[in-house]
């Protein structure tokens, strides 16, 4: 069996500040060094690349976007192309984050193309994938989840995963303080891996899967021991230097 290295992100939302992003990446710098190359990065939103790209680059800190356009240039006001990202350093991008696809009507054809543009530009996409708990009281999480996940690898083949991490986001335990338990997390993240292994068993047995939807300090370990859970993706506990480095320390 593959040993995945665990990867803890933490998605700042629309939340910061330059005075206070710098003592938090200095904070994560100093609390997470352990951890090494690959094991922490940080989703900031897009005014503060720059920043991040200061303090963090020579670092083990990786870092990059929350959101990015399915268009490499052209009359998009407001959008922002993944070259542009990477001019910025930027490693990963998020994609298809729930509240993109709630509150911005991102479907799932539109996450595919923006999966895409993601990895021609050079940039590692975080796939983001999960249920909403009227859909996990139908007892159809697994339909959705690969719904998907299936419209991405039609669009790009199952091969381009191998350059992706994917993170299972249960919609009903982000931001709720009602986080998935380890075993219905691992659930998912199990069907997830037998999906693609059933296609192609390497990238399924090398693939990132992380778990979000309220992770804190004191959850962390116990969903991190899943076997099938390679890290997490961090939204309001990433916030707070002391909980995200509790919880970067959990996956050593
Ligand atoms: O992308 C991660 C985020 O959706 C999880 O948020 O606040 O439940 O950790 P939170």
């Amino acid at each position: 069996m593959a040993i995945r290295s665990k990867l803890v992100a933490g998605n700042w939302k629309m939340h910061g500040g330059t005075i206070q992003n710098r003592e938090l990446l200095n904070a994560i710098i100093a609390g997470t060094e352990e951890l090494g190359e690959g094991g922490v990065a940080v989703f900031v939103p897009y005014p503060y690349l720059s920043q991040s790209q200061s303090i963090l680059q020579k670092t083990h800190v990786s870092w990059g976007a929350q959101n990015v356009s399915q268009h490499d240039k052209g009359a998009y006001t407001g959008e922002v192309s993944a070259a542009m990202l990477m001019d910025f350093g930027c490693r990963y991008v998020i994609i298809g984050h729930s509240e993109r696809r709630a509150l911005y009507g991102e479907d799932s054809r539109t996450v595919a193309l923006k999966f895409k543009a993601a990895q021609a530009a050079g940039l590692i996409p975080v796939l983001c994938i999960g249920e909403t708990l009227d859909q996990r009281e139908a007892v159809i999480t697994e339909q959705v989840v690969a719904e998907q996940l299936d419209t991405v690898i039609e669009l790009v083949g199952i091969n381009a995963l191998a350059d992706s991490v994917l993170a299972y986001e249960p919609v009903w335990a982000i931001g709720t303080g009602k986080t998935a338990t380890p075993e219905q997390a691992q659930d998912v993240h199990g069907f997830i891996r037998d999906r693609i292994a059933a296609s192609n068993p390497e990238v399924a047995a090398e693939l990132k899967v992380l778990y979000g939807g309220s992770v804190k300090a004191s959850n962390a370990a116990e969903l991190f021991a899943m076997p099938d859970i390679d890290g997490g993706l961090i939204g309001g506990a990433s916030l707070i230097a002391d909980e995200f480095i509790a919880i970067c320390n959990a996956a050593r």
